[in-house]
């Protein structure tokens, strides 16, 4: 599902439009039980798990807003924030582990100034560390968004990251610019 922050009012009679999220809450509700799957579908739904999620959730199992949010920020699954337009998965299992792939976080890490699971602020960029992406013969490899890089180097990385802020000013320009060119791949 596409991952949206809007809260659910509708614009024209701003009248509170019941979201998925609040139609499952009514048919499972007040389960304590429930919490996780119901954190997993505002999740699934928003593409995060923004505020008015957590009071809906909070209203309806009244299960406090804090308790909610402990649960939240105890499991790794669940973001408070959303995710940028490009998610960086970078693979850390062990073939890309034994071929440098450490390297390669401290460098994303320090080119986009995030740490991991993290947001650029421009929310351009997610950096999220990965087990195995299943391509381990093109170790160390990242995905970004639906797109495989693999046998990386610093300086490849480096270029992957400088292609995805082209893609991203040229989507930005006028109509009529020329667009930069990018998919540097193994
Ligand atoms: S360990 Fe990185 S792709 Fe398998």
């Amino acid at each position: 599902m596409h991952p949206t922050n809007q809260d659910p009012t509708d614009r024209e009679t701003g009248r509170h439009r019941p979201s998925t999220l609040e139609m499952h809450l009514w048919r499972d509700g007040n389960e304590p039980g429930q919490l996780i799957p119901l954190l997993q579908k505002a999740q699934e739904e928003f593409g995060y798990i923004p505020e008015h999620a957590i009071r809906t959730i909070s209203t309806v199992t009244r299960i406090p807003e804090s308790e909610i949010f402990g649960v939240i920020t105890f499991y790794k699954q669940f973001r408070l924030k959303p995710l940028g337009r490009y998610l960086i998965r970078l693979c850390d299992g062990t073939a890309c582990h034994v071929n440098d792939a450490k390297t390669l976080m401290t460098l994303v890490k320090e080119e986009l100034g995030l740490d991991t699971d993290d947001t650029t602020s421009d929310g351009l960029f997610t950096l999220t560390p990965v087990a195995c992406l299943g391509c381990c013969s093109l170790a160390p490899v990242i995905m970004i968004n639906d797109e495989t890089f693999g046998r990386l180097t610093p300086p490849k990385v480096r270029q992957i990251l400088k292609e995805f802020r082209q893609r991203a000013a040229a989507d930005a320009a006028p109509a009529g610019a020329v667009p930069a060119k990018g998919g540097t791949k193994a």
